[in-house]
């Protein structure tokens, strides 16, 4: 729980609107539980609709004035720009991008589909999120990105050791790498 003046800097400094992406669950879920209880307005953003309408009545309890559902898939240009349209007449000044799954097991037993999803919705979303957003903390003189990323990202395979050069190396008995 965070002090009332620790409240009051977080709601100075990133109010009086954060977007989180990912609310539905886990740490996007838990960040907005905490800028709610600071008293921030948010934008709740995941594809499981009714899951975000009641955390919305969850977080108007904990002390958000005001909370907007966005209901998008984030591994499409279209759940992009839905994000972006539906945020355009708020004064955001925060974004936290944590919307984002991993794939596991061997790279070349995932199907390709899956693994360019992972691009979308990991990379090009919060890629492209992050450029629209930053461009308006600019203009409106300041704001603030969270990003999230994994120290899996380090790995060369998720069998592989931590030493990331020695993560893709050849089967035991000729087999495709792995
Ligand atoms: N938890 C960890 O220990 C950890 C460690 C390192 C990095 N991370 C990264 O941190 C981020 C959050 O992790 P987490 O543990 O909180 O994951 P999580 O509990 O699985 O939550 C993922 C969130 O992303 C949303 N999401 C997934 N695909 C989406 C899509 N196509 N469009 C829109 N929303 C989508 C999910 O909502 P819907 O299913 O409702 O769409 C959900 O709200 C992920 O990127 C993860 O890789 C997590």
């Amino acid at each position: 729980m965070k002090s009332a003046k620790e409240s009051q800097r977080i709601r100075q400094r990133y109010g009086p609107w954060a977007v989180v992406t990912g609310a539905s669950s886990g740490i996007g879920r838990g960040l907005a539980v905490e800028l709610a209880r600071c008293g921030l307005s948010l934008v709740v953003v995941a594809r499981r609709a009714e899951i975000l309408e009641e955390l919305a009545n969850e977080l108007h309890l904990l002390g958000a004035p005001e909370v907007r559902v966005i209901s998008a898939d984030l591994g499409t240009a279209h759940g992009v720009e839905q994000v972006q349209k539906n945020t355009a007449d708020l004064d955001v000044g925060l974004l936290v991008a944590s919307a984002g799954f991993g794939t596991s097991g061997d790279f070349l037993d995932s199907p390709a589909e899956a693994e360019l999803e992972m691009l979308a919705v990991n990379c090009r979303a919060v890629l492209a999120l992050s450029h629209s957003f930053g461009r308006r903390f600019v203009q409106r003189g300041g704001g603030g990105l969270v990003l999230l990323g994994s120290i899996v990202g380090f790995q060369g395979s998720a069998r592989g050791p931590l030493r990331g050069h020695e993560g893709l190396r050849p089967r035991a008995g000729g087999g495709p790498a792995s």
